[in-house]
């Protein structure tokens, strides 16, 4: 799998969130896209999923520019890139192998959905993957009942669901204690080595980047400042992307964590679609 990301801008207003980015991924690798809080990184995910427009620029899939697709090709893209969010972003009142199966909401009606009617073969796959991911006794369970780690592993299920060649996660341990974020991440590693899916992580911290990432990507402004290996992170480079000044420490980029409101329009649209 090609991706070719070839000029990219996204324009709010008179301001660049995303500034003519380019790069090109050769292979499903496991990326990290590190930056500051308002650097574009979130932006860029969204575009990617087509969750919003461009402004300008192509992103080529093996030769296909997905920006260009239109209705049910579309659809068929999103459904290859699934999103894990930092707030997971599940129905918090339904059970966990709902939650899962929603996950299918591209392939499976409107009254299926509707009246929970789903396919035994459907309901055998959602509970193998909650069992892939070591959380097979939640199932039954209200998805807010959960911690926040398990809840993110829901969500990485409900991806699963999907069978996407991309996991797209923003922030996806944000909000979790580094125990959590350790079993989330190390999830995601799995699902990327044993899979073969390609795994774009916005994330937050150097340190995380540094362990999981075979390429890093760091965003400053809307503007690409990086793109290299874990190794080539130095705290140099990393000074350039997160523009801090002499008082500038890693540790800081580790312990900062946004506050950051739901995607609630994706648990409304899952209900909703
Ligand atoms: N819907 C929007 N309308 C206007 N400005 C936006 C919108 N979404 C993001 N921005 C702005 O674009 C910039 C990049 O935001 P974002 O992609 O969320 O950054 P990051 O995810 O790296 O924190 C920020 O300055 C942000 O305020
Ligand atoms: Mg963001």
């Amino acid at each position: 799998m090609q991706l070719q990301v070839e000029n990219v801008s996204k324009i709010f207003g008179s301001k660049a969130a995303v500034d003519n980015i380019s790069f090109t991924l050769d292979r499903p690798g496991f990326i990290g896209i590190i930056g500051r809080s308002g650097a574009g990184k979130s932006t860029f995910l969204r575009m990617l999923n087509r969750l919003s427009d461009a402004s300008a620029g192509r992103i080529l899939v093996d030769g296909t520019d997905i920006l260009a697709l239109k209705g049910a090709d579309k659809r068929a893209w999103q459904s290859q890139c699934a999103m894990v969010f930092q707030q997971f972003n599940l129905v918090p009142r339904m059970d966990v192998a709902s939650n899962v199966l929603h996950g299918l909401l591209n392939r499976r009606g409107t009254l299926t959905t509707l009246f929970n009617l789903w396919p035994e073969s459907d309901i055998t796959r959602a509970l193998e993957i909650l069992d892939r991911l070591g959380i097979a006794e939640q199932a039954p369970k209200r998805a807010e009942a959960l911690s926040g780690g398990q809840q993110q592993r829901v969500a990485i299920a409900r991806a699963l669901m999907q069978d996407p060649r991309i996991i797209l996660a923003d922030e996806p341990i944000a909000s979790l204690d580094p125990m959590n974020a350790q079993i989330v991440m190390d999830t995601l590693h799995r699902i990327h080595t044993e899979d073969g899916r390609m795994v774009i992580a916005n994330l937050h911290t150097l340190d995380t980047a540094r362990r999981y990432c075979d390429r890093v990507i760091g965003m400053r402004d809307g503007r690409i400042v990086f793109d290299g290996t874990p190794e080539q992170l130095t705290t140099g480079a990393a000074r350039d992307i997160y523009g801090a000044d002499a008082s500038f420490s890693e540790s800081a980029t580790s312990t900062a964590i946004e506050a950051l409101e739901p995607d609630t329009r994706y648990a409304a649209a899952m209900l909703n679609d």
